[in-house]
C-alpha cells in the first residue's frame, strides 16, 4: 500500500510538472507583424491624436495622472511614459502600462510599425508574448486599418521620455489563461460608415471602452446580462467610484435623457479640458474620461447616444460615490 502511494505521489508530481511545462510553453495565437511602413501626414497625425487623446484615452492608462484634480488629468511632461498599477486596483499581478513614447531604450521607438499595430489590435508584445488584456486589444481589433495607422503616426510624434518600468508579472494561473486572449486580425479592417449613425456609434463605443467600465464583472469576466448597467467599482487608496447605469432604463439608467441633455452633460466638462480641472476630494473622484470625451464632436456623441438607446434596458440603481449624496 505504502509503495502504491509513493508511486501515485510520484506520478502526480510528474504530471503536475508536465502540466506546468505545457502551460509555460503554450504560445498565444499570433501572426508575424505586418511588414508595413506607415506614411505620416498631417491628417493621420490629427486623427491619431483624436484617438489617443479623446476617443480611446490611451494616455489615461499609459501616463502619470494627478487624481487630486477632477478627472485625473495627465501630468505635463509625463504623457505616454507608462505607469504602474497598484495591486489595490484588484489586479491579479503587478501590472505596468508600458512607456509608449518613441524613446528607443525604454519606450517603443525601436519597434517596427507592424509590431506596434500588432500590439494594439492583437495583444502581442514585441517578443511574441500575450499582453495582459487590461490593455483593451480585444476591443481595438475592430479599429480600422486607417485609424490604427494614424495612431502609429501620432505616437511617433510624441516627445520621447526615458522611463524604465518593471515588466508586468501576472500571478499563476492567470498568466496561463490570458494566452488564449490574443487573436490575429486576418483581414483588412475598413473604416466605419459614418453615415450610419448606429454602426458608427457602435464603432465609437467599442473603441472608447464604455462597456469595459460600465459593466460589472465576476472573476474578471463581464456579466453579459448587465452590459452597460454600471456598478463596477474602481478603487484607489482612500478613493472609490462606481460606474453609472447607461442603459436606456428610465428610472436607473439614462432612458429619460434626450440627446440634447446627453450632449450637454459632456459639454459641462469642456472648460476643464481646456483650462485645467479643479482640485476635488473623494466626492468628486472619477475615472469616467470626462476631460477627454467632452472634446468629442457632437456628431460622435450623437452616434454614441443612438447606439446606447437601442441597448437592452437594465434596472440597476447605482450610487456612484458611496457615502456622498448624489448630485443628480
Ligand atoms: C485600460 C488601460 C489601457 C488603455 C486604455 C490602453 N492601454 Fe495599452 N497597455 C495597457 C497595459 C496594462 C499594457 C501592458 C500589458 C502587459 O504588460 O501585459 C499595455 C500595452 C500596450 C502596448 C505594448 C507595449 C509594450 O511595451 O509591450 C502598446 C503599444 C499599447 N499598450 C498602446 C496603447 C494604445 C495606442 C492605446 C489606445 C488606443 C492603449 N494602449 C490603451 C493598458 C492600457
Ligand atoms: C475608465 C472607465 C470609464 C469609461 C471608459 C467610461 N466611463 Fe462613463 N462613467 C464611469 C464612472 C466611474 C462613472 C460614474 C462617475 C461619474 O459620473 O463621473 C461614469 C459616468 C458616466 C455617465 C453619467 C451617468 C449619470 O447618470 O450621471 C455617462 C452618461 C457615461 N459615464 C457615459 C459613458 C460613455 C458613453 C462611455 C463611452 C464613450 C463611457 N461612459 C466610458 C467610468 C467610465
Amino acid at each position: 500500500m505504502r509503495k502504491f502511494l509513493t508511486i501515485a505521489a510520484g506520478a502526480i508530481t510528474v504530471l503536475a510538472a508536465g502540466g506546468y511545462a505545457f502551460m509555460s510553453l503554450k504560445k498565444p495565437a499570433s501572426a508575424p507583424p505586418a511588414a508595413i511602413t506607415i506614411e505620416s501626414s498631417e491628417a493621420r497625425v490629427a486623427q491619431g491624436r483624436y484617438i489617443f487623446e479623446i476617443l480611446s484615452d490611451c494616455g489615461g492608462c499609459h501616463s502619470m495622472r494627478d487624481f487630486s484634480r477632477f478627472g485625473g488629468p495627465v501630468v505635463a511632461g509625463h504623457k505616454a511614459e507608462g505607469t504602474i498599477f497598484p495591486r489595490e486596483f484588484g489586479l491579479p499581478g503587478d501590472v505596468s502600462a508600458p512607456n509608449i513614447t518613441p524613446d528607443r531604450e525604454t519606450g517603443i521607438g525601436a519597434w517596427s510599425d507592424g509590431e506596434i499595430v500588432r500590439a494594439i489590435r492583437e495583444g502581442i508584445g514585441r517578443d511574441g508574448h500575450a499582453l495582459f488584456p487590461m490593455m483593451p486589444y480585444s476591443a481595438y481589433r475592430s479599429m480600422s486599418d486607417e485609424d490604427v495607422y494614424s495612431l502609429v503616426a501620432y505616437l511617433r510624434t510624441l516627445p520621447p521620455v526615458k522611463n524604465r518600468l518593471p515588466k508586468t508579472r501576472i500571478d499563476f494561473p492567470v498568466w496561463f489563461f490570458i494566452k488564449s486572449v490574443p487573436q490575429p486580425v486576418a483581414a483588412p479592417v475598413p473604416p466605419p460608415d459614418r453615415a450610419n449613425r448606429l454602426k458608427y456609434g457602435e464603432y465609437l463605443v467599442v473603441n472608447s471602452g464604455c462597456a469595459e467600465c460600465h459593466t460589472q464583472a465576476k472573476n474578471e469576466t463581464p456579466d453579459p446580462t448587465m452590459k452597460f448597467a454600471g456598478g463596477r467599482e474602481f478603487k484607489l487608496p482612500g478613493l472609490i467610484v462606481v460606474s453609472a447605469n447607461i442603459t436606456p432604463e428610465p428610472e436607473t439608467g439614462i432612458g429619460r435623457w434626450t440627446e440634447q441633455q446627453f450632449l450637454e452633460k459632456f459639454a459641462e466638462y469642456k472648460t476643464y479640458a481646456t483650462n485645467g480641472s479643479p482640485k476635488v476630494g473623494p466626492e468628486g473622484f472619477t475615472l469616467m474620461p470626462w476631460l477627454n470625451f467632452s472634446q468629442l464632436p457632437a456628431e460622435d456623441l450623437g452616434a454614441i447616444y443612438t447606439y446606447l438607446k437601442v441597448q437592452p434596458p437594465v434596472r440597476n440603481a447605482v450610487e456612484t460615490h458611496p457615502g456622498y449624496p448624489s448630485k443628480r
